[in-house]
């Protein structure tokens, strides 16, 4: 079955620990930390403390994709605040091979080796994972342009979803294949048929009025 991430880029900050716990009480699998540092995108959000504030008001798969210039420099700080996963853009780093293994030897504060994704913005085409994939837990493929909650998906990630599920296959990569930007009841039914892992979806649940139903509904 699908996995549903909900966003906290779209809760409210105010709130963050009673919003956190909501949606794993509503029954998503993993939690999507969005960190944005004004310069890979032009928004700004938060770093590894505050992580470290919301991880014991949860108990759920925090998945941290770091929307930053220079994420080697983070993966510290994010290992020691309690990510379970560290995604980093493939647009951001010369070296993804060293930083991809750097992440997985981290162990997270559960006692497991921290898991390691790749994302990819929608421009980047898939090639540039080829030699990669066999290193990855996980595979993030943005359905819009990051930066920003609440934009419309980009269709065209439908076929890039079924490419990547093919070069995983004949690679016999472990990696999952993750969806983020404009996923909603919508757009996620061909998202899963293309091929897709885990559904990251932000204003679908945080700006739903039942979230149980909203979290329901996303898995088709
Ligand atoms: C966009 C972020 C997304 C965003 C998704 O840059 O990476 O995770 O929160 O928000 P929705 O689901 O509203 O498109
Ligand atoms: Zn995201």
């Amino acid at each position: 079955m699908v996995k549903i991430a909900p966003s906290i880029l779209s809760a409210d900050f105010a709130r963050l620990g009673e919003e956190v716990a909501r949606v794993e009480k509503a029954g998503a699998e993993w939690l999507h930390i969005d960190v944005m540092d004004g310069h890979f995108v032009p928004n700004l959000t938060f770093g590894a403390p505050v992580v470290e504030k919301i991880r014991p008001h949860s108990d759920l798969f925090f998945d941290c994709h770091l929307m930053v210039d220079n994420p080697s420099s983070m993966i510290d700080d994010f290992a020691a605040a309690g990510a379970d996963c560290i995604v980093v853009h493939i647009e951001t780093d010369k070296h993804m091979h060293r930083l991809i293994n750097n992440i997985k030897e981290r162990t997270s504060l559960r006692g497991e080796n921290i898991k390691a994704g790749i994302s990819l913005n929608p421009s980047t085409p898939l090639v540039t994972l080829e030699e990669l994939l066999p290193e990855l837990d996980l595979v993030l493929l943005m359905s819009v342009n990051p930066g920003f909650a609440n934009q419309k998906f980009i269709p065209a990630t439908l076929s890039k979803i079924t490419r990547l599920r093919a070069m995983i296959e004949e690679c016999g990569s472990k990696a999952e294949i993750q969806v983020d930007g404009g996923i909603n009841k919508e757009t996620a039914p061909a998202v899963i048929k293309a091929g897709a892992d885990i559904l990251v979806a932000g204003s679908a649940v945080y700006g739903a009025p039942d979230i149980v139903a909203a979290i329901a509904a996303l898995r088709g």
